[in-house]
């Protein structure tokens, strides 16, 4: 079976940039993003692409490509769906924040609302796509509400989860370690298999192509970011030992990286790890385990949260201790809000909640971050509710120079590891501030000796 017509449904960070390369990769297949967000759209078609929503090196380049010829935005949700042989499905699956599994369990509403409208629009058979992060066995819910139309079409059902890192997407997408797919056994669930093999072996070499069954695949998608965020625990777990006895947690990382069954990556200590999914998927495995009687399990992986948390608080409270018990009236500036560089996403970062408990003591805080707004991050302040919106904004400023951002300041925290944060005038930087002048530098990313040689006061993480 040749898929001619793409459907994608939700035009995000996955989404878009994971159309915008099948559609530069494919040019004989015709590409229509679909969202019901009319801004989100309006920016993936603004005439400068440089304002499409989500920033990522080298994306936008790709959008040019293929945008106008193969690859569309649009709202037309029903439209694209009724013309497409192929709909992936790429909705945002949050942690639920109600009912059952409150704060566990993913809430899968966005899913079930996109399957009831292909179950509705589709008039033609259909290969339907998880590309969305998915508690193992919703295939069988979406099968259920698909097979359930009256309308004799079939459909397929298959999971391809994206594994994608934000900041490295595109060449993330160009150059895949793996793509997986899961189909059913049945000889229909192998074309289906097939027929998404073929539009990514376009580019990505076959034997990087694994197909497995529906259940395996939705389960390693949660699994991997499992593994990917217990790393980070277990080098943060690492830093406050570090900390308590006079090692260095970048030697310690170093030394056991070169082991070659442990690997060097993913071993970089941090003010903890942030982003839309490494907690919300590791809460759904637990919420999982518990539902199935498997406390053991549960505990086990909700460890790798527990100490994610207690690493950012630490973060927070290290800086009142140092700073004499109080930030009370002082200004504390922020070098980085987004989760991680090279991204202008801020969700579940770090940067929120040390900011959050250094409010809550009445510091000052002055934010720099050359790709996150100011409306961004007073919206993350207040959508933790801790504190009325006119107090988070009387509370924050927001600087578009980190010159400006860092004068006057007691104390400069690193939140995030953008490059440019290296490059600064450092000497001149310490000049504007108060003495003695603090740097907490939350990703180990600046030059310790030549800061202390200006006469920085400066803490890393883990050392
Ligand atoms: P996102 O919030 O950026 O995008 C989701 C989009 O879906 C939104 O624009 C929303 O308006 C749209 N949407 C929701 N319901 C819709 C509907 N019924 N019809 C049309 N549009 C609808 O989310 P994201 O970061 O792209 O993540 C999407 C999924 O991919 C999640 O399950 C996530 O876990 C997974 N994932 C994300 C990443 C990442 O780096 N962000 C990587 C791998 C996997
Ligand atoms: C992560 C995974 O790496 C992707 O494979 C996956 O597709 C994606 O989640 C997802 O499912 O959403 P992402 O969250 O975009 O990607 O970025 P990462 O590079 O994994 O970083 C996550 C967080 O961990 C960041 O806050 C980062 O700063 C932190 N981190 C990462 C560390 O603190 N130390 C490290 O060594 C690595």
């Amino acid at each position: 079976m040749e898929i001619k017509r793409i459907c994608c449904i939700g035009a995000g960070y996955v989404g878009g940039p994971t159309m915008a390369v099948i559609a530069q990769k494919c040019p004989h297949i015709k590409v229509t993003v679909v969202d019901l967000n009319e801004k989100r759209i309006a920016a993936w078609n603004d005439v400068n692409t440089d304002n499409i929503p989500v920033y990522e090196p080298g994306l936008s380049d790709v959008v040019a490509a293929a945008r106008g010829r193969n690859l569309f935005f649009s709202t037309e949700v029903d439209k694209a769906i009724a013309e497409a042989d192929m709909i992936f499905i790429s909705v945002n699956t949050p942690t639920k924040t109600y009912g059952v599994g409150k704060g566990m369990a993913a809430d899968l509403k966005y899913i079930e609302l996109c399957a009831r409208q292909i179950a509705r629009v589709a008039k033609t058979d259909k290969i339907v796509v998880e590309k969305s992060t998915l508690p193992v066995r919703t295939a069988s819910a979406i099968k259920d509400i698909l097979d359930h139309t009256g309308n004799g079409v079939q459909f397929q059902i298959l999971s391809n989860p994206e594994f994608l890192a934000e900041g490295t997407a595109v060449q993330d997408l160009f150059a895949p370690d793996r793509v997986l797919i899961g189909g059913d056994t049945t000889p229909e669930g192998q074309k289906a298999i097939q027929a998404l093999v073929d539009i990514y072996a376009n580019w990505v070499p076959k034997d990087r192509i694994l197909t497995t069954n529906v259940w395996s695949s939705e389960l390693s998608k949660l699994t991997a970011n499992a593994f990917l965020a217990q790393r980070v625990s277990s080098i943060n777990a690492m830093s406050e030992l570090c900390e308590k006895t006079g090692a260095d947690v970048n030697e310690v990382a170093r030394a056991i990286g070169m082991d070659s069954r442990i690997g060097p990556k993913f071993l970089k200590s941090s003010v903890g790890f942030g982003g839309s999914c490494f907690q919300k998927d590791i809460l759904n495995l637990v919420y999982i385990a518990k539902s199935y009687g498997l406390n053991e399990v549960a505990d086990y992986w909700e460890q790798v949260i527990i100490m994610n948390d207690h690493q950012k608080r630490r973060f927070a409270k290290n800086i009142i201790s140092t700073l004499y018990n109080t930030v009370s009236g002082k200004k504390i500036t922020f070098l980085g809000w987004a989760f991680k560089k090279d991204t202008n996403d801020t969700r579940e970062s770090a940067a929120i909640y040390v900011a959050d408990d250094l409010l809550s003591e009445q510091a000052h805080l002055s934010v720099y971050d050359p790709k996150v707004t100011e409306e961004q991050i007073l919206a993350d302040l207040n959508y933790l509710d801790t504190r009325s919106e006119t107090e988070n904004t009387k509370g924050i400023i927001v600087e578009n120079n980190p010159y400006a951002a860092c004068e006057g300041a007691h104390a400069i925290a690193v939140l995030t590891e953008w490059d440019e944060f290296k490059e600064y005038d450092w000497q001149k930087i310490y000049d504007s501030m108060l003495k003695p002048a603090f740097v907490f530098d939350g990703r180990n990313l600046l030059d310790k000796k030549a800061l202390e040689k200006i006469g920085f006061v400066y803490q890393s993480i883990g050392s």
